[in-house]
């Protein structure tokens, strides 16, 4: 023996020798001894108690050997010549000696493999990384069998007789032990909760009913008294024996659930802000939208007022004023109610727009406006302006902003300049309306900052004006650009497309 040979080397080194003085003691009596016995035969003994070392190689080691002593003692009493029933005494000895040796052998291999597998098991439940436990359910069983239904008070009774026989040390921290040792042949009553127990109740059914594996998401409380809501999968080994082998695996889901309940807050707050959002939007378009009208209505009603105060009081100025507050009215209402479907986002109203005729109306509308500010309006139509599909009322909105936000850019450009041009026509398929003036242009701001609602350079302005105007016309498959032109000023274009069925209408 070397050194540093432990105990168990002692212990085999003992065995071994006593093996070999075992066979050499058979040897001796099959030799010396006068009985005609077959004595050989007791050399399986050797064998059988080398084997109790669990390694093939000393079984086959010691098998050759006691044979070759069986031949030897054979040799010594009888000779070569001395064929009869010694002979047939040796033969069923060897016999005897490879059997044994056979099936220790493959006792040997079997033991190994289960050895293996047992080592394979351990491994797994040890750095699993996932809390594993092995317990003992089987008084629930038993009082299960006996006819008792899966109530919680069978629950209670059945769970604190079940014993844990072993579990990681991931268990352990999962219920917030120092130790998995705190946990092996305890049982988990004390961390059931109500939602626990009613899971472990529908386990126990479905167990029984022999739906395996199982899968439960229940709340557990820790040792330090925190709630904890964990998956717990339930598998029966096949050997379970009357469920006093139960695998329970755990999933620890506390992080998940509770981030998904912090989504779904945050979730919630969104839509209320994005309601908020859209009902503010709402109302500031409407203010927007309408101021127009409203200013027209009271600029009329004041003409009305100063003609009813003269002489002739029915003269035709004052229905004609009136007319004007009837049509800007109704306009205010028509507004109302299109910035209501845009923002309910309810089906736009589709019908064959001319948009010659309307960018006349329009520039007629402003008429008054314009010249009071010196504003001449200079329209220039292609023959063939197309119609598009739209809505009447919101693609007059779009011009009557752009043409008021192009009167507000010129109000310091000199008197005899201030020129507004729309242009329209079509080009590349499309129809295209520039709105153009030689006003102060936009300077270094970035002409996409325009169109950011509230966003405004004006004392008194909304900022709601241009982003009206896209939110109109991208709802009418088109788009709305701006840029500086070679008078300085600046040109808003929109592009939409022309209805097809509807063909071009003369101007
Ligand atoms: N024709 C233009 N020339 C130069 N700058 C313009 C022109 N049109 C718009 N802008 C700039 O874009 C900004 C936003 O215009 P928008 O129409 O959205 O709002 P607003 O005119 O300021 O206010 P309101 O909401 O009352 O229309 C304006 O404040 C102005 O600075
Ligand atoms: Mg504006």
């Amino acid at each position: 023996m070397g050194i540093g040979a432990g105990p168990d080397d002692w212990r085999i080194a003992m065995r071994l020798g006593m093996a070999m003085l075992l066979a050499l003691g058979i040897f001796a009596l099959d030799v010396l001894s006068p009985l005609q016995g077959a004595v050989a035969v007791l050399y399986v003994v050797v064998i059988l108690l080398v084997a109790r070392e669990q390694r093939r190689s000393l079984v086959v080691f010691f098998a050759v050997l006691c044979a070759t002593m069986a031949m030897a003692g054979y040799l010594v009493s009888h000779g070569l010549d001395a064929i009869g029933s010694p002979t047939m005494r040796l033969g069923v000895s060897l016999v005897a000696i490879a059997i044994t040796a056979a099936l220790s052998a493959r006792q040997i291999t079997a033991a190994e493999a289960r050895h293996h597998s047992d080592e394979r098991y351990r491994l797994i439940f040890d750095a699993s990384g996932f809390p594993i436990w092995e317990s003992d359910w089987s008084p629930a069983y038993k009082l299960l069998r006996a006819g008792e239904t899966p109530t919680l008070e069978l629950v209670q009774r059945a769970g604190s007789a079940a014993i844990i026989r072993n579990a990681n040390q991931e268990v352990a921290r999962l219920f917030g032990y120092a130790d998995r040792s705190e946990l092996v042949g305890a049982n988990i009553i004390e961390h059931h909760t109500i939602s626990a127990e009613a899971a472990q109740a529908r386990i126990f059914e479905r167990l029984l009913r022999g739906d395996v594996p199982i899968e439960e998401e229940m709340q557990f409380r820790t040792t330090s008294g925190e709630l904890i809501d964990v998956v717990l999968r339930v598998t029966l080994p096949q050997d379970h024996n009357g469920w006093s082998r139960v695998l329970v695996t755990a999933l620890d889901v506390t992080q998940r659930n509770r981030d998904q309940a912090r989504l779904a807050e945050s979730q919630a707050e969104l839509t209320h802000m994005s309601r908020v959002t859209t009902l503010g939007q709402l109302a500031a378009s409407i203010a927007h939208e309408v101021n127009q009208p409203l200013s027209a209505i009271i600029t009329y009603a004041k003409s009305g007022q100063r003609w009813l105060k003269r002489e002739a009081q029915d003269a035709p100025e004052t229905a004609d004023c009136l007319d004007h507050i009837v049509i800007n009215g109704k306009r205010a209402a028509d507004v109302i109610a299109r910035i209501r479907d845009l923002a309910r986002n309810g089906d736009p109203r589709r019908e064959a727009v001319r948009m010659a005729p309307l960018i006349e109306e329009t520039a007629e509308l402003l008429q008054r406006d314009m010249i009071a500010s010196g504003v001449r309006i200079n329209v220039a139509l292609a023959t063939d302006m197309p119609s598009v599909l739209g809505d009447h009322v919101q693609l007059q909105q779009v011009l009557l902003n752009l043409m008021m936000n192009a009167q507000q850019a010129m109000a310091s450009t000199p008197t005899p300049d201030r020129e507004l041009r729309i242009d329209g026509g079509v080009r590349d398929g499309v129809l295209v309306v520039e709105v153009s003036d030689c006003g102060a242009g936009f300077g270094d701001t970035e002409p996409e900052d325009f169109f950011r609602p509230f966003f405004t350079t004006k004392r008194d302005g909304m900022g709601m004006g241009l982003s009206i105007c896209r939110s109109i016309i991208e709802q009418h498959g088109g788009k709305l650009t701006a840029s500086g032109n070679e008078k300085g000023g600046a040109s808003f274009t929109f592009r939409l497309p022309i209805t097809e069925d509807e063909g071009r209408i003369a101007a």
